[in-house]
């Protein structure tokens, strides 16, 4: 993790509005004894409800509590359940005057499975389900004594129907799209994708035939060796109606335009040209991020995180015990991916076999069901003790820990925006193995523009993965270049959150412009 290079008490400037009391019992924080003052402009965020999502907006949210604004943060049901079950009462409850928690149904059938909820019937769903229930929630916090009236609703870009309801309440209306500027860049052009008749795909075969290689070098601000294969996976039809396709079309043709600003989780020394491309058409963009530690640091309001799943706290202690720095390889395919059994045998194998220790995160639900399942951790026989003591599996952890810890070398990762940003501002290299949606964007950025990344094959076979973490951890010239060009980025990071920093004025900005309409 980059040393802050202020403290946060400098970098936050809490407001009246912002002092810290007990943590209510309530989910949503009991009204203070002393009404809040109608005059604090009020933000309701709303992310889609996904790990991925949560995470940078709970970062937001308390940057922006920190600056003075009344919060109320959505979590749908099904989420807020979760996190329940898996952070406690804390993570739920208002911890400081003026940030509240809320819940709103997601529209699919009541669950309370531990696991990633369907992406595509997620979409589908809170796309009809939410707008009625975010319409209700503004008016009952307008009738709620002590609490400023909604002046205002960042919604994920992911949800941007919000857009179209808060402005018909006549509220601010903001999107984050939590992606990458390059990936927001990529969805930006399915329109024209569709119109330069690059997609629906003819036939199934154009998935294999070579036709995603075809090169895509006509958008500005985008690298010029892009080929149609790096563009976000929902390109990958044959049907012009294909409900992701046509869902992410309308997020940047109608939603966007129609929003007040757009927040992105980037920095401008990292992203210039995709931003500068952005900017052309979506001008009051605010660039934030990296919205990591020193935006939020773990210690604002230490109780509220947004981890879905029970962090396994042995892994700190694991990682201390590693005798020599940069050392371990670290292995996290994020909140989504779900991998078959033989491709935990590969990864299994190549990871043993190459020598270095590793950490290696298995979500429960990350092994895809495939009708052979025997309850048991498919990794081939006797691997727990022939890596005992230079492996450690667990379910899930505090992955800006584990990339900040001095012991972490590299990250094999799936090039979620989230991993890919958390690493690059702990300055460490990735081994890149995307699975979906714009993951693929950062991959062919982080190798071919960032020089922090070296791709893996989708079909990585165990020697694959041994030699690539073999090259990553070792000290050859290429390793050595991408660990150089990761502490460069790391320390850019830093820059652009403080003092004067791009993501600072960008911060100040959007607090300025959304504080001048009050409750
Ligand atoms: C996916 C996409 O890849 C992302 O780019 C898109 O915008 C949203 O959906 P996901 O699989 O959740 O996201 O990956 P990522 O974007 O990397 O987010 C995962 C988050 O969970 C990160 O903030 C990471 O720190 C956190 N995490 C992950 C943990 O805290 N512990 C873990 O063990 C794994």
């Amino acid at each position: 993790m980059p040393a802050p290079i202020q403290s946060p008490a400098v970098f936050f400037q809490p407001a009246e509005s912002a002092r810290h009391t007990r943590a209510s019992k309530s989910m949503a924080m009991a009204p203070s004894s002393k009404p809040a003052k109608t005059t604090t402009p009020h933000i309701l965020l709303l992310p889609y409800p996904a790990q991925g999502h949560v995470n940078p907006f709970l970062r937001l949210a308390k940057a922006l509590h920190a600056r003075g604004l009344h919060v109320t943060f959505v979590h749908t049901e099904h989420n807020h359940g979760r996190l329940l079950r898996s952070r406690g009462l804390g993570a739920v409850t208002g911890a400081a005057d003026g940030f509240r928690f809320e819940t709103i149904p997601d529209g699919l059938p009541r669950s309370e499975h531990d696991a990633t909820q369907d992406i595509w019937a997620l979409c589908e769903a809170t796309r009809r389900a939410c707008p009625a229930h975010l319409r209700e929630l503004v008016e009952r916090l307008g009738r709620t004594e002590g609490v400023p009236p909604v002046t205002c609703v960042v919604a994920d870009g992911a949800m941007g129907f919000a857009v179209h309801a808060a402005k018909d309440m006549g509220l601010l209306a903001y999107l984050f799209f939590t992606p990458s500027a390059c990936g927001f860049l990529c969805y930006l052009n399915f329109d024209q994708l569709v119109k330069r008749g690059y997609v629906p795909f003819r036939d199934e075969s154009y998935f294999t035939n070579g036709y995603l290689d075809s090169p895509v070098d006509w958008i500005t601000g985008m690298i010029s060796n892009l080929r149609l294969r790096d563009f976000p996976t929902f390109i990958r039809t044959t049907d012009a109606d294909d409900v992701m396709l046509t869902i992410n079309i309308k997020q940047c043709e109608l939603d966007a335009p129609a929003a007040d600003g757009i927040l992105l989780n980037t920095y401008d020394d990292l992203e210039r040209a995709a931003l500068d491309a952005i900017r052309e058409r979506l001008p009051n963009t605010f660039v934030l991020g990296p919205l990591g530690p020193e935006v939020s640091p773990p210690s604002y309001l230490p109780s509220l995180t947004s981890s879905l799943w029970k962090e396994d706290d042995r892994c700190v202690a694991w990682l201390d015990a590693q005798a020599a720095d940069c050392s371990v390889m670290y292995v996290n395919f994020g909140s989504i991916t779900v991998v078959t059994r033989d491709q935990m045998v590969e990864f299994a194998r190549g990871l043993a076999d190459a020598g270095s220790p590793f950490l290696w995160v298995v979500r429960p639900d990350m092994v895809r069901d495939d009708g052979d399942d025997d309850g048991k951790m498919p990794v081939p026989d006797g691997f727990a003790e022939e890596v005992a003591g230079r492996g450690l599996m667990v379910g899930w952890c505090d992955q800006e820990a584990v990339l900040g810890h001095r012991a972490t070398g590299g990250f094999l990762s799936h090039c979620g925006w989230n991993s890919t940003l958390e690493s690059l501002c702990a300055g460490v290299p990735m081994l890149c193995w995307p699975f979906f949606s714009e993951q693929v964007t950062n991959c062919r950025y982080a190798c071919e523009e960032w020089g922090v990344g070296v791709q893996m094959p989708r079909e990585a076979g165990r020697g694959e993965v041994e030699a690539a973490v073999r090259e990553l951890m070792g000290d050859g010239d290429k390793a050595a270049a991408m660990r150089r060009k990761a502490a460069e980025w790391k320390e850019k990071a830093v820059r652009a959150v403080a003092a004067g920093g791009s993501s600072q004025r960008d911060l100040k900005r959007f607090v300025d412009e959304i504080a001048r309409v009050k409750g």
